[in-house]
């Protein structure tokens, strides 16, 4: 496995990859890689002949409030656990080579709309941190192929929606969500709940399968079911960020006629906010 810090090098060596006929598979990350991870470079193999993932915490998706330099970095653990998944390619570059002008002035590229809501209503400035920041790696990496988690459902809407939008040469792939045993979705952050909070945290998750269960039945009172989602979270102890139910291609409020519909939740830990969706589809 090549590990490369800087871009030019990293384009060479991935240009004759390319002239050798190879499809490039390329999964972003920000390091401290977890199962989940793993799976999406397992994802990443299926369908290309070589696989690229980027290592980068990016500053730039940050809030100022926000855990950047709590940010767990385990790069060396990182690179072990990526070889033992057969990538080919690790890029982990530093704040310079990718911002070398600075974050304040790096040209940014903003997806309107859809980054107003759910977690981008919570976190201003998020998704322009994490939109620019994927432009910049597919530039740099100029993948057949990009591999996103399901887990952060918006960031993939997001994504597809830019891709889209911008007519980049990519197909956006959805990694499926790995899970605890429990149901509690595979996160970078779930080291921060605490012993206490982890028979408990897996609410989000049950009250997300028992709304579906109730749109399965016929229940179209979308803003009911979301206000006793939220009931049940609190109940077990947790403040709620959002619950909402959405059409799962423009991430507005589900209408009764919608047949992809995307429901998705926030909620605080002591230690950081998890998030989860689950999708279903009606006919
Ligand atoms: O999902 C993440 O880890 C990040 O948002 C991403 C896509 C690597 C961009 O920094």
């Amino acid at each position: 496995m090549q590990i490369h810090h800087h871009i030019t090098p990293l384009r060479e060596a991935l240009r004759g990859e390319r002239l050798a006929g190879k499809r490039i598979g390329f999964v972003p990350t920000m390091g401290n890689l977890h199962r989940g991870h793993i799976s999406l470079i397992e994802r990443a193999r299926q369908s290309n002949d070589v696989v690229v993932c980027s290592i980068f915490v990016n500053g730039l998706q940050f809030g100022k409030n926000e855990d950047l330099d709590k940010y767990p970095r385990t790069f060396q653990d990182d690179c072990d656990k990526l070889a033992a998944a057969g990538c080919d390619y690790v890029f982990h570059p530093d704040d310079r080579e990718m911002y070398p002008n600075g974050m304040e002035a790096q040209t940014r590229v903003i997806c309107p709309v859809m980054t107003d809501v759910l977690c981008g209503a919570s976190r201003p400035g998020h998704f322009e941190g994490v939109t620019t920041v994927v432009t910049k790696l597919f530039n740099i990496v100029q993948p057949d192929e990009a591999v996103f988690g399901s887990k952060d459902y918006q960031q993939l809407a997001v994504i597809r929606r830019m891709a889209a939008d911008l007519c980049m040469p990519v197909q956006i792939t959805a990694g499926e969500t790995l899970r605890e045993a429990d149901g509690l979705a595979m996160s970078s952050r779930n080291g921060f709940i605490t012993p206490a909070e982890r028979p408990r945290v897996v609410q989000l998750n049950q009250s997300l399968n028992w709304a579906v269960d109730q749109i399965r039945a016929g229940r179209k009172d979308f803003d009911r079911i979301q206000r006793e989602a939220c009931q049940q979270i609190e109940q077990a102890g947790f403040k709620v960020d959002y619950f909402a139910i959405m059409n799962s291609d423009s991430l507005r409020p589900a209408a009764a006629e919608d047949q992809r519909i995307t429901l998705l939740g926030a909620m605080f830990v002591t230690g950081a906010r998890l998030i989860d969706n689950v999708s279903v589809t009606l006919s």
